[in-house]
C-alpha cells in the first residue's frame, strides 16, 4: 500500500496531525482504542489547554524550541476547535481548561477531525519492521495477525513517551530516532509523586494544604497531599519534573506570609490556648500536631508562652521546611516523561528531522515536557499541528 503519510501513535499529538496533514494519511496504534491518555486525564475531564500557556511553561534542554510551534497554534485556536464542536468548557483554577462533561468528547472530536480528513486509523497494529530507501519509509506493519506492506513519503513518531507501561507506553520512538541517527536526551519521569523512607507520612495521609514549593529553578504555588508512599499533589508534581536523585526540596506551609502577624494577633486574645490550638486555626489540624516530629519544633505549652522571638522563630521554620525525597515514582506513576529525542535534530517550525527526509516527531516524544495544567496537551497539539503544516 502506498501512502503519503504513516503516523505512528494514535494519542493527542498523532490524531490532531493526522487531522491537519492532508493526503493520504494512516495512523496506526497498538492500543484497542486511540487516545487512551485523552480519556483518563484529567480524572476524566481532560485538562485540554491553559489560558496561560506559553514557552516558560516547559522544560527542555533547548528552552527556546517550543516557541514557534506554540505561537503557530495557540490555546485559542484549540479553544476554537473545541467550541466549533460544541464542546462544554471551564476554567477550574489557574488557567486550567476542562471538559464540563467528559474528556471522550476531545476524542471524539479528533476522531470526526480525521474522518473528515480522510485519515485511516489501524488500531492493534504493530510496527514490525521499518526502513527507508532514500526516498520513501518502507513499514511493515502487523494487524490481526496479517502482515501489510506500507510505503510512506513522510514517517510521524507520535508515540509518546514512557510514562505508564500498564497503558502501553512503549520507549519506540527513541529506538526509530537512533535508528535514523537522531539522539535522544536522557528520559526521566515527570510530574510525579515523591517517595520517602516507609511510613515517614502515613500519620499524615490525605492531609492537604496550600505551599509555596520549590527546587532548582522550579517554584509553584499549589498543594501539597501527604500520602502513605510520600508527598504529591499538583505542588510535588510540579516539583518533580525540576528535581534531580539526592537534591533538597523546600517547602513553604505559610505561603501568604501571614501566619506571624496572625499568631501575634491571637495571643491576645486566646493567649491561654495550646500553642498546636492556635497554629491549627492556619494549618491542617493533624499537620499541627505532627509539626514536632516532622521539624524538630518544640510546640509545647500555651500561644501567651511564646514571645516575639520564638513566635518569629517558629514561623521562619514552618516557611523553609527542607526534606530530601528517596526518590519518586517512576514511571508507573508519571503523567510524564522529561527528555526525549533531542530537539537539536529537529526544525523548531516543522518538527522535521534536520537530516531525514520526511521524518517527524510531535508530542512528548520529543525533549518538550509542560507542566501539570493542560500544557502537555497544547504542545501535543501545537506540535501535531505544526508538522501537518509542514507535510
Ligand atoms: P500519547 O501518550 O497521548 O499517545 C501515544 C500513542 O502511541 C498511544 O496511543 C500509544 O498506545 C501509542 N503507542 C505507544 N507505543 C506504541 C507502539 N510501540 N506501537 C504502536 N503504538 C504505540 N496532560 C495535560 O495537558 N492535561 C491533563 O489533564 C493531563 N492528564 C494526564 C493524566 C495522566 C494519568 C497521564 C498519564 C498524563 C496526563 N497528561 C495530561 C499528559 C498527556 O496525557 C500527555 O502529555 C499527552 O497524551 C502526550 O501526547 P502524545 O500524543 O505525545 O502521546
Amino acid at each position: 500500500m502506498q501512502i503519503d503519510t504513516l503516523i505512528l501513535g494514535a494519542g493527542a499529538a498523532g490524531m490532531m496531525c493526522a487531522a491537519h496533514a492532508g493526503g493520504r494519511t494512516l495512523v496506526i496504534d497498538h492500543a484497542k482504542a486511540p487516545g487512551e491518555k485523552i480519556r483518563i486525564s484529567g480524572g476524566g475531564r481532560c485538562n485540554f489547554t491553559n489560558l496561560h500557556c506559553g514557552p516558560e511553561n516547559f522544560l527542555s534542554a533547548n528552552p527556546h524550541f517550543c516557541k514557534s510551534a506554540l505561537a503557530r497554534y495557540t490555546q485559542w485556536d484549540f479553544i476554537d476547535l473545541v467550541d466549533r464542536h460544541g464542546i462544554a468548557w471551564r476554567e477550574k483554577t489557574l488557567g486550567q481548561l476542562f471538559c464540563d462533561g467528559s474528556a471522550r468528547e476531545i476524542i471524539a472530536m479528533l476522531r470526526a477531525e480525521m474522518e473528515r480528513a480522510g485519515a485511516d486509523l489501524w488500531l492493534r497494529t504493530s510496527l514490525a519492521d521499518l526502513s527507508h530507501d532514500g526516498a520513501r519509509f518502507i513499514a511493515t506493519l502487523e494487524r490481526e495477525g496479517a502482515r501489510h506492506r506500507v510505503t510512506a513519503r513522510n514517517l510521524v513518531l507520535a508515540t509518546g513517551g514512557k510514562s505508564i507501561p500498564k497503558m502501553g507506553a512503549t520507549g519506540i520512538a527513541y529506538d526509530i530516532a537512533r535508528q535514523f541517527g537522531l539522539p535522544v536526551t536522557e528520559t526521566r519521569a515527570g510530574l510525579v509523586p515523591f517517595t520517602f523512607a516507609q511510613g515517614r507520612f502515613a500519620a499524615l495521609a490525605g492531609v492537604s494544604l496550600p505551599v509555596r514549593a520549590s527546587c532548582g529553578a522550579g517554584r509553584f504555588d499549589e498543594a501539597l497531599l501527604f500520602t502513605h508512599r510520600g508527598l504529591s499533589g499538583p505542588a510535588m508534581l510540579q516539583l518533580s519534573s525540576y528535581w534531580r536523585e539526592s537534591e533538597e526540596i523546600a517547602i513553604d506551609l505559610d505561603p501568604d506570609g501571614a501566619l506571624l502577624e496572625r499568631l501575634r494577633a491571637q495571643r491576645g486574645a486566646s493567649g491561654g490556648h495550646r500553642l498546636t490550638t492556635e497554629l491549627a486555626r492556619h494549618l491542617p489540624a493533624r499537620l499541627a500536631a505532627a509539626l514536632p516530629d516532622l521539624l524538630g519544633l518544640s510546640l509545647a505549652g500555651n500561644l501567651a508562652d511564646q514571645g516575639d522571638a520564638a513566635l518569629t522563630a517558629l514561623c521562619a521554620r514552618l516557611r523553609d521546611w527542607r526534606l530530601t525525597p528517596a526518590g519518586t515514582e517512576g514511571y508507573r506513576t508519571a503523567e510524564v516523561t522529561l527528555g526525549g529525542i533531542d530537539t537539536g535534530a529537529l526544525d523548531a517550525r516543522s518538527l522535521r528531522a534536520r537530516a531525514v527526509p520526511g521524518l517527524y516527531a510531535i508530542g512528548e516524544a520529543v525533549d518538550v515536557t509542560g507542566w501539570l495544567g493542560g500544557y502537555n496537551f497544547q504542545w501535543a497539539w501545537a506540535s501535531g499541528m505544526a508538522a501537518a503544516r509542514a507535510i
